[in-house]
């Protein structure tokens, strides 16, 4: 499978974000590369507990953005969010039992799922949140 590589196509322009957007991509291809042979297969789960904890810490981050801002779609990206947990949750027990075929499985998940959600749903939310942003700085001066 493709490498995970993050590049301005993915990028959403709030610096925050897509600074942890590309931790993600990192850890995810630490991830491919153990599942793949190129790094020792037991690292596969202490990469995925790690890619699981920053994933949540982003996934919060980004709800409490929403909730602040008061986006209108906050339920439908949260569901996309629940998703992408769910699936993890799923697949972590089988991994860290090292099962290899199911490293790859998730992985191929993720991959979709990061193409999906990062260049839609989470530019829609960017552009939301800049917009208020800005019309509450304007408003507030
Ligand atoms: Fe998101």
């Amino acid at each position: 499978m493709q490498p995970f590589k993050w590049s301005r196509k993915y990028a959403v322009f709030i610096p925050e974000i897509d600074a942890q957007h590309q931790d993600i991509f990192r850890l995810a291809e630490d991830l491919r590369q153990a599942a793949a042979g190129g790094a020792p297969p037991d690292r596969a789960p202490a990469i995925l507990r790690e890619l699981m904890a920053r994933g949540e810490d982003h996934f919060a981050h980004e709800e409490r953005l929403m909730r602040s801002t008061e986006y209108p779609a906050f339920g439908w990206h949260q569901g996309q969010h629940d998703a992408l947990r769910k699936r993890l949750n799923e697949f972590a027990p089988r991994i860290e039992q090292g099962e290899g075929q199911a490293a790859l499985l998730l992985l191929k998940f993720l991959f979709g799922w990061l193409q999906d959600h990062v260049r839609l749903a989470d530019c829609m939310m960017a552009a939301h949140v800049r917009n208020y942003q800005r019309a509450h700085v304007v408003a507030g001066s």
